[in-house]
């Protein structure tokens, strides 16, 4: 009783100290986004995604954004029901073009070991581009100019067969020497893991664990909280900062890693890995969260108060929050992510509402007029900021539909996070509350 006691009045004290800070009040519930001001979004991705991760990100943002129950993220049905929505259309159409393009660029025909986009630098990217292919194969999608099936063979044994490894066997992301960047975990285990269960292969959901393994045992930073660097080993790039942007790669492609797993017929014989996995993710929110700015987003590097502050990896991070609520029911950093989110959909100052003009982003802090996410770092120069980048658009997408689905399923934890985002002037009952806790604290010996 009495150490319930203590605790509860230091609980209301960090509350009281948290508002008194001005951490950012959250309105959970008016903070939204227009389907009009979505699609602008969309458009713009549209518009900028060109890289082998673009287009692979892009398929990922637009399936969880439109056809969430085909996602891996819906956390049943791994694999889904072979027919297709029609909604998956343009999903398909980008991975089509894409495969399309990698028999005209390399002139190799279908069946030989090969990745999804040719004469790329990373051995890792084309494959983000795998289980879209892996989704319209599975629903039937091949036609007289597409075998989406035999691409994403020829990409898998591309990966076994050429990719360099450790000597462990970490796959490398890069195809000319082994170099290990957090950036894999979304590109390529989730295409690992998705095609040990379209195929039926334990052992394939297995190989995409032991590359998330393996990979955190380069990558994780113990000396600095448990951050993940982003580029060991090798010389082709060198980055040995916790760049934000691949902590949140990490996290995401973990969760994807972990939905596969928990949807799929294997859930059960895999319940020591899925537990490995979540307990990785909250790894990650653990480090980045503590670095977190007052404003609610992260710096390009997250322990680097001098880089940049990056709204790209604080909309891909809160995404992994509100998912891993649902995966996992694990509710510490909604708080967070609810911040983050609150930030990155403000209104301009002196606008008065948020849905000012419910057809444009062109009246909010964090979009340019035509609706780009900014800050934000360069996709293509990790160390500069950049603008008008097309991953940071996906991730937009990709918290908002988490968001979405996390709200539809009744806010699992939401009751946690308004206690601890709560900010502003502390209101009269939080006074009047710790002044009884006061008292009795000081009437009964603790
Ligand atoms: C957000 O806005 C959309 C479009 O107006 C609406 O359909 C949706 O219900 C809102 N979502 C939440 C969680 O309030
Ligand atoms: C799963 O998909 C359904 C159907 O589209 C959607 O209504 C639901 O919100 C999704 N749930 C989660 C947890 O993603
Ligand atoms: C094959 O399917 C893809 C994806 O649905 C589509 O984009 C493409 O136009 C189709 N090609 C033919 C010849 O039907
Ligand atoms: C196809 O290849 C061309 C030429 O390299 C490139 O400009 C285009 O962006 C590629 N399209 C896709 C969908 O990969
Ligand atoms: C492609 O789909 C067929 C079912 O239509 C399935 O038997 C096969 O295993 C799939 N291939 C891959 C690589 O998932
Ligand atoms: C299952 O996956 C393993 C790789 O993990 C591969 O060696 C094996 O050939 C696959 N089995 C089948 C039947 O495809
Ligand atoms: C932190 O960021 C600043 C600005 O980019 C850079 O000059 C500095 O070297 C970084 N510090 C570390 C320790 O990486
Ligand atoms: C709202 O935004 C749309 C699209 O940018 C624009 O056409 C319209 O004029 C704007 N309305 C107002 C009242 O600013």
């Amino acid at each position: 009783m009495r150490i319930l006691l203590a605790q509860s009045l230091i609980k209301s004290v960090a509350i009281l100290v948290s508002a008194l800070a001005g951490v950012p009040r959250v309105h959970a519930a008016t903070q939204n986004l227009t389907d009009a001001q979505i699609a602008i979004v969309v458009q713009r991705l549209a518009e900028g995604a060109t890289h082998s991760w673009e287009l692979g990100t892009r398929e990922q943002a637009l399936t969880e954004l439109n056809t969430p129950a085909f996602s891996v993220l819906n956390g049943s049905n791994v694999p889904p029901p072979t027919s297709a929505p029609a909604s998956l259309a343009p999903v398909f159409d980008i991975v089509a073009a894409v495969i399309a393009n990698r028999t005209h660029i390399a002139g190799l025909s279908a069946g030989t070991p090969q990745p999804l986009v040719a004469g790329d630098g990373s051995a890792a990217d084309p494959a983000s581009n795998g289980v879209a292919a892996l989704l319209a194969n599975w629903t039937g999608q091949n036609n007289a100019s597409v075998n989406f099936g035999q691409a994403a063979v020829d990409q898998m044994n591309y990966l076994w067969a050429d990719v360099p490894r450790t000597t462990d066997g970490a796959l490398s992301h890069r195809v000319a020497e082994v170099q290990l960047w957090s950036d894999f975990v979304y590109m390529v285990p989730p295409f690992l893991a998705y095609y040990g269960a379209t195929t039926a292969n334990q052992s394939m959901l297995a190989a995409a664990y032991t590359q998330v393994k393996l990979y955190r045992g380069y990558l994780r930073d113990s000396g600095a909280g448990g951050l993940w660097k982003h580029v060991v080993l090798g010389s082709d790039f060198q980055d040995p900062g916790h760049w934000s942007t691949g902590n949140g790669w990490a996290a995401a492609g973990m969760l994807r890693v972990l939905g596969t797993l928990a949807g799929s017929q294997y859930a059960n014989a895999m319940k020591s890995e899925r537990k490995d996995l979540a307990k990785w993710v909250g790894e990650i929110h653990d480090a980045m969260y503590a670095h977190v700015r007052s404003d609610g987003l992260f710096n390009n590097y997250a322990d680097n108060a001098s880089s940049f502050a990056d709204a790209s990896s604080t909309a891909l991070l809160a995404a992994t929050v509100y998912r891993t609520a649902l995966l996992t029911q694990t509710y510490k950093h909604l708080p967070a992510a609810e911040a983050a989110r609150a930030a990155l959909w403000a209104p301009s100052a002196g606008v008065g509402a948020a849905f000012a003009n419910a057809s444009s982003l062109a009246a909010m802090t964090h979009f340019s007029a035509n609706g780009w996410l900014a800050p934000v770092v360069n996709p293509n120069a990790f160390g500069s900021q950049g603008s008008e980048s097309p991953e940071a658009q996906a991730f937009v997408l990709l918290m908002y539909a988490a968001w979405r689905d996390w709200a539809a399923a009744g806010a699992p934890g939401a009751n946690a996070a308004r206690g601890k985002a709560g900010g502003g002037p502390p209101s009269a009952w939080m006074l009047v509350a710790l002044a009884m806790l006061v008292g009795a604290a000081a009437g009964a010996p603790l």
